[in-house]
C-alpha cells in the first residue's frame, strides 16, 4: 500500500511573494487524488515543496514518519526514493533515447544488472504504450509521447507516492481519456498514493477519490470527490464548469464590482460562451480495464469516508449514499438486510 502524505500549515513564498498558507491535507495511503487551481497559483510549486527540491517557509509534510521539510539531506534522499514524479514539462534529457531516460533512476539509485534493468524499463514502456519507441529521442516523439515517457520514468523505482504535473496537458481528448484510464489501472496494479494536478474536468470528474483546489493564496478545499463535485462554493463551480462567470479571472481574482457586473451581463441573458448545462454533480468513478485487479483503495476509501460522513455537507453525503451497493448498505448498517422496495429514507430526509 502507498505511503499517507501528511500536509500541515505549509506556506511557501518567494522573498515577499506569498504564494500559499497554512495548506493542510493528508493524502490517504493508495487513493487518487486530484488538485486543481487556476494557472499560478502555485500547484507546481506544491508537488515539488512535497517532494523537498522546494524549501517551505513553515508548516510539516510528513512521510512515513519524516517531516521532509526539516529532515537532514541524507534522509531526505531515502524518502525521495518513494516518489515517482512526471514533472510538468516531462523533463526528459534531450540527448538519451527513451530507454535510457527511463533507465536512469534505476542506474542512479539501484544496482540492477542491466538485464534486469531492461526487463523493467520494457515493462514500463508497454504500460504507458510506448513499446517500440526505445531508441527515439525525445526531439523526435509527440508531446504526448514525452507525456508518457515521464510518466514510465516516473514508475520505474516502484513509488509509493506518484506526482502527475498536468500529465494530460498538451493531449488531445482521446489521449486524455486513456490517460485517465492509465492513472485508474495502475493504482489498481500497484496500489500507490497518486497525486494529479491538471486543469482536465472531465479527469477531475471522473479519476481522483479526492478532489483539492488553491485559490487566493489558499486551499480552498481539500476532500471526498462528492464534496467538490457538489459544492456551491463559488470558485469551485466555476472551475469545474468551465465559466468565466466567478470569482476567477483571466490573469488573477476578479474585485467584487466586476463580478457584480458580470452576474448582471448574465443575468441578462447574455451567454459567457460556455455550456449552460452544470457539469456539477457525483458522476461515476472511473473503473480499472476488466481483468486488472479491484482497487485496493476503494474498500479503505468507503470505510474512511462513512466514518466522516456525518462532517460532510448534504449534497455530498447524498452523493456518497447513492454510490453505495446494497452490501456496502448491509455492511455500514443502513438499510435492513432484506431490500426494501423504494424505501429510502436517506434521500427522504438526507441523513443517515
Ligand atoms: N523557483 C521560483 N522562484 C521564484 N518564483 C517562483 C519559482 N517557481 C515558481 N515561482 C512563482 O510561483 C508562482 C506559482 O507558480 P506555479 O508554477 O507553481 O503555478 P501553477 O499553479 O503550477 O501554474 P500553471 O497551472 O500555469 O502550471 C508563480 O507566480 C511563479 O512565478
Ligand atoms: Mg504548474
Amino acid at each position: 500500500m502507498g505511503a499517507e502524505v501528511v500536509i500541515e500549515g505549509l506556506t511557501k513564498s518567494f522573498g515577499n511573494q506569498a504564494i500559499w498558507r497554512d495548506v493542510s491535507l493528508s493524502l490517504p495511503p493508495g487513493e487518487v487524488s486530484v488538485m486543481l487551481g487556476p494557472s499560478g497559483t502555485g500547484k507546481s510549486v506544491f508537488l515539488k515543496s512535497m517532494i523537498g527540491l522546494l524549501k517551505p517557509d513553515r508548516g510539516r509534510c510528513v512521510i512515513n514518519g519524516v517531516d521532509i521539510v526539516t529532515c537532514s539531506e541524507a534522509k531526505l534522499y531515502e524518502v525521495r526514493k518513494l516518489f515517482g514524479v512526471l514533472f510538468q514539462d516531462g523533463a526528459l534529457f534531450g540527448s538519451m533515447n527513451l530507454f535510457d531516460n527511463v533507465a536512469f533512476p534505476l542506474r542512479e539509485h539501484t544496482r540492477k544488472s542491466e538485464a534486469e534493468i531492461k526487463r523493467i524499463v520494457l515493462d514500463k514502456l508497454d504500460l504507458t504504450g510506448l513499446q517500440g519507441a526505445e531508441r527515439k529521442l525525445p526531439g523526435e516523439i509527440s508531446g504526448g509521447m514525452r507525456k508518457r515517457a515521464g510518466l514510465a520514468r516516473a514508475l520505474v523505482l516502484d513509488p509509493e507516492i506518484i506526482l502527475c504535473d498536468e500529465p494530460d496537458s498538451g493531449l488531445d481528448p482521446v489521449r486524455t481519456a486513456y490517460l485517465s484510464q492509465l492513472l485508474i489501472d495502475l493504482n489498481a496494479q500497484i496500489d500507490a498514493t497518486i497525486l494529479i494536478v491538471t486543469h482536465n474536468i472531465n479527469l477531475a470528474r471522473t479519476v481522483p477519490d479526492n478532489l483539492g483546489m488553491l485559490f487566493r493564496k489558499e486551499l480552498v478545499m481539500f476532500g471526498p470527490r462528492e464534496v467538490l463535485l457538489t459544492s456551491d462554493e463559488p470558485v469551485v463551480a466555476q472551475f469545474l464548469n468551465g465559466r468565466r462567470l466567478g470569482p476567477i479571472g483571466m490573469s488573477e481574482e476578479k474585485d467584487a464590482a466586476q463580478m457584480a457586473q458580470e452576474e448582471a451581463h448574465a443575468a441578462a441573458g447574455h451567454s459567457d460562451g460556455s455550456s449552460d448545462e452544470d457539469l456539477r454533480g457525483v458522476v461515476p468513478q472511473l473503473e480499472p480495464t476488466p481483468g486488472l485487479p479491484e482497487r485496493q483503495a476503494v474498500r479503505r476509501r468507503k470505510d474512511r469516508v462513512m466514518r466522516i460522513l456525518h462532517t460532510l455537507p448534504d449534497a455530498a453525503r447524498q452523493g456518497i449514499v447513492d454510490s453505495l451497493t446494497q452490501d456496502d448498505r448491509i455492511r455500514y448498517g443502513l438499510t435492513a438486510p432484506t431490500p426494501r422496495p423504494r424505501v429510502d429514507d436517506t434521500r427522504e430526509t438526507g441523513r443517515v
